[in-house]
């Protein structure tokens, strides 16, 4: 099976040139300038006109939360609706991740996540860990998960009793990390110092989601980031901020890498477009904007665009984690601290994030590397994923620049009955999408099934 996307301009994270790509089965085959496949006779089953379009690397979402175990419920998207909706947004690649419960082992974990999500996925998947009990047993499993492709594990500073670790517990697992090469992500805010203040806001009857926000001041991400990076620098494990949303964090950040270290950050749609007003929207509609870290005021935008240009901030990812305000969101009415924590956004952060390349904040490349190639490289995947290039896996985005669109849960394809981003007008849109050389969206819609594949990572392609 030979199909032709011709007359595009084709998107790297260097830059942008006309070209035709030509897919084989479920690689890319060649990539040449305009015209020279049909004018060697060049035979295709398909062509797909591009004139006009972008053709980029399929997005690499690599924070996504389906169907997860979190706040008493489970996030409402499967693997089979988010990675629908995923494809739909443009996205070919996610990285989800598996969660240990306490007393539990890696292995089962993993076993159990494979259980949920192998047969069920539209586009292709990895999984991250969360390690949530460190001991001699996990530490040595460890190991074992990167045998079976699972390079990076994630640990949480907040949320003491659920996901929490101290920072004894993290240093072991750092140290295992900085022996194997494995990545540790860290959801840095403090968590001890945050449940304090929650405590008291609920104590002195203030219950309203936007007490989610101002509870977990961005201060407490600032220090929990500083004090990530130093058990980072201790042990010498390399270290990825998840969901950073907060100037303070993104400084040290900046200062951790400025001086060398091994240190990456992602942030996320959110953290870009909304903020604590959207949290202190009137009666409980707030609810619908509770994640953590919470949306911050305004001034940080500024910061974390700043940061993408500066690469200070190498990712975007979504934190895709839906819970539907009927039932699920309602878990909180009366009680800001039991609204389940996150938002829906695996849909559309390709497009959220070409709006930063329509206002000129981001260049048409690094709207590529943030959102495919730099995924990809972080975490073990390049060049078969997050390039169009000879060899590489036929992901692909014929991307609309000037289409017009406004996003809703009317026609959103994620299980959620609200959009977070409810009415936001959009400039461009995903036209066509394959994956591995598939096409699971065009214009006459969704024609992908379940053909997802698990994908084994390497260890971060960033590492001296
Ligand atoms: O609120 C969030 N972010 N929910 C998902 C879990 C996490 O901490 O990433
Ligand atoms: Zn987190
Ligand atoms: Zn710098
Ligand atoms: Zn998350």
């Amino acid at each position: 099976m030979r199909t032709l996307i011709k007359g595009g301009t084709v998107l790297s994270a260097s830059g942008a040139s006309p070209a035709d790509v030509l897919v084989e089965d479920e690689k890319i085959a060649a990539v040449a300038a305009p015209g020279v496949f049909s004018a060697a006779g060049m035979a295709a089953d398909e062509v797909l006109d591009a004139a006009g379009k972008y053709v980029l690397p399929g997005g690499i979402d690599a924070h996504t939360h389906m169907e997860m175990p979190f706040g008493g419920t489970f996030s409402a998207d499967t693997f089979a609706t988010g990675t629908a909706a995923a494809a739909w947004g443009g996205t070919t690649t996610i990285i989800d991740f598996a969660v240990q419960p306490k007393g539990g082992s890696l292995l089962s974990t993993l076993d159990a996540w494979h259980g949920k999500a192998d047969g069920n996925c539209a586009v292709d998947y990895g999984f991250h860990m969360i390690v949530s009990d460190v001991n001699d047993t996990t530490l040595k499993e460890m190991e074992t998960c990167l045998d079976r492709g699972v390079s990076s594990f994630k640990m949480f500073m907040a949320y003491p009793g659920v996901f929490y670790s101290t920072d004894g517990e993290i240093l072991r697992a750092m140290r295992k990390a900085n022996d194997t090469g494995a990545t540790i992500m860290m959801h840095a805010e403090n968590g001890i110092a945050i449940d304090e203040l929650v405590a008291q806001a609920l104590a002195s009857g203030r219950t309203e989601p936007v007490q989610h926000g101002l509870t977990r001041p961005s201060a407490l991400e600032g220090e929990a980031t500083s004090r990530a990076i130093t058990l980072a620098r201790v042990t010498g494990a390399p270290l990825y901020i998840v969901h950073l949303s907060a100037a303070e964090a993104l400084a040290a950040v900046a200062q951790a890498r400025d001086e060398g270290q091994n240190v990456f950050a992602e942030t996320c749609p959110q953290y870009l477009y909304l903020s604590i007003e959207d949290l202190a929207r009137p009666g409980f509609e707030g609810a619908k904007y509770v994640a953590s870290p919470p949306l911050r005021e305004k001034k940080h935008q500024a910061d974390l665009w700043r940061g993408l240009r500066t690469n200070d901030l190498s990712v975007v990812s979504t934190d895709h984690c839906p819970f539907c305000f009927k039932e699920q969101k309602e878990l909180g009415a009366g009680d800001f601290s039991k609204i389940p924590n996150g938002m829906p956004g695996v849909e559309h952060r390709m497009d959220l994030l070409h709006q930063g390349v329509v206002a000129g904040k981001l260049s048409l490349a690094r709207w590529v590397e943030a959102c495919s190639t730099t995924p990809a490289r972080m975490f073990g995947l390049y060049p078969r994923k997050g390039v169009i290039a000879p060899g590489s896996d036929a992901d692909i985005v014929i991307y609309d620049p000037s289409a017009r669109q406004t996003l809703s849960a009317e026609t959103h394809h994620m299980a959620v009955d609200y959009s977070a981003y409810e009415g936001f007008e959009i400039t461009g849109k995903v036209e066509t999408v394959l994956s591995r050389g598939k096409v699971v969206v065009s214009p006459s819609g969704f024609s992908g099934g379940s053909g997802g594949r698990f994908l084994s990572r390497d260890l971060c392609q960033y590492l001296g």
